[in-house]
């Protein structure tokens, strides 16, 4: 028999426990269809981080990359460790460590407003501005954003291969005009990559002007690939088209896998500390982050049930606060559950 595939869960802080145990019933429905998998939880989060002074140590981190096929991850981030420390060392560390170079975060065409918002965002999971790196002196702060080409490569070779299977067009998100160095690279990097692929109807947009447009009408564009700190940006901006930080889905892999462990699925939102605790979050980012997870595993009948469960739960009206109903997380996760088919 095969191995069963192994699901590392990280709760991690706020709402992010809330909403991972609604994806638990969907994992556990997965498995009753003949999946195999079993799923290990891991404590790592700001109450570990407070009573133990560990964020990530290294035997977990080799333990998670070396014997486990997946991560499902809540969020991080709590108010008692202002300088996000742990985030930092366990997040940060898990994209840039595991090499998730690519963090897709589509904007599911179901969840916009007459269904005509159909974006998909490639953003470099690794580098640029979230590198960590620079220096804060009297009067004078340095953040470094360190652009490398294989990681550059590889988000917008994943970029083009799927415009190129979607049909669809590809917008790169850059500022290249003033960022000479990093985003000029990146133009080199796409304009090779451009000419190799005369199929895909491929443009660079500077940032300022896409977001414009895109707040204007966001019909027109398909994919949008952008470094680490644009990406971020701009997929937060197209989590507005579909409903808010609580629905949007993203899943971040190595599409070169160097590891074993070459996936985490996770919601766009943070750990939301102003609804945490309060059974307000809603689990839909979540569970589309599974369903995004399933797809990739080559679960796909698992992955569009789930999809449509989410689909037509929200179309017979069932929401959470943050999309004008009054549903609790756990009745927003039954609600989707009963769904399945
Ligand atoms: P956030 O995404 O946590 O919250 C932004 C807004 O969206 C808040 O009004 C929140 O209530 C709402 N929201 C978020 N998730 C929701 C859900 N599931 N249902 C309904 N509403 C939801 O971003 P914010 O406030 O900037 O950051 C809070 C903390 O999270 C910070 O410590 C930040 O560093 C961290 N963070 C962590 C991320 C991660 O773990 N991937 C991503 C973004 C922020
Ligand atoms: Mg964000």
């Amino acid at each position: 028999m095969a191995q069963p595939i192994r699901i590392a869960l990280i709760p991690g802080d706020g709402v992010g426990g809330e909403v991972l145990a609604e994806a638990l019933p969907c994992l556990e429905w997965a498995r009753n269809r003949g999946r195999a998998l079993e799923t290990v939880t891991f404590p790592y989060g700001a109450d570990h981080y407070l009573a133990t002074g560990e964020t990530l140590p290294d035997s977990a981190f080799t333990d998670l990359r070396d014997h486990f096929d997946a991560i499902l991850f809540g969020a991080v981030g709590d108010p008692r460790v202002p300088d996000g420390r742990h985030a930092e060392e366990i997040l940060l560390r898990l994209r840039r460590d595991l090499e998730l170079t690519v963090n897709f975060r589509p904007c599911p065409p179901f969840l916009s407003v007459a269904r005509t918002v159909d974006i998909e965002v490639f953003r470099e999971n690794t580098e640029g501005s979230y590198c960590l790196q620079g220096s804060t002196e009297v009067g004078r702060a340095v953040d470094l954003s360190v652009h490398t080409e294989p990681a550059v490569r590889r988000l917008l070779q994943a970029a083009f291969a799927r415009a190129a299977s979607l049909g669809r067009p590809l917008t790169l998100a850059h500022k290249a005009n003033v960022l000479k160095h990093g985003h000029g690279l990146w133009m080199r990097v796409f304009e090779e990559l451009r000419a190799a692929h005369p199929e895909v109807n491929a443009r660079g947009m500077h940032a300022d002007a896409l977001l414009c447009a895109l707040v204007q009408d966001p019909t027109p564009f398909g994919l949008i690939a952008a470094d680490n700190y644009l990406g971020d940006l701009i997929s937060d901006l197209c989590a507005a088209f579909i409903g808010g930080m609580g629905v949007a889905p993203s899943i971040s892999f190595a599409p070169h896998r160097p590891h074993r462990c070459a996936v985490l699925a996770e919601p766009v939102h943070g750990s939301a500390p102003d609804i945490a605790g309060q059974g307000l979050a809603n689990p839909v980012g979540m569970l589309l982050s599974t369903a995004l997870l399933f797809r990739y595993l080559g679960w796909e009948p698992e992955a569009a049930a789930l999809e449509t469960a989410v689909s037509d739960a929200l179309a017979a009206g069932a929401k959470t606060r943050d999309l004008g109903g009054t549903l609790s997380t756990a009745a927003m996760g039954r609600a989707i559950r009963e769904r399945f088919s």
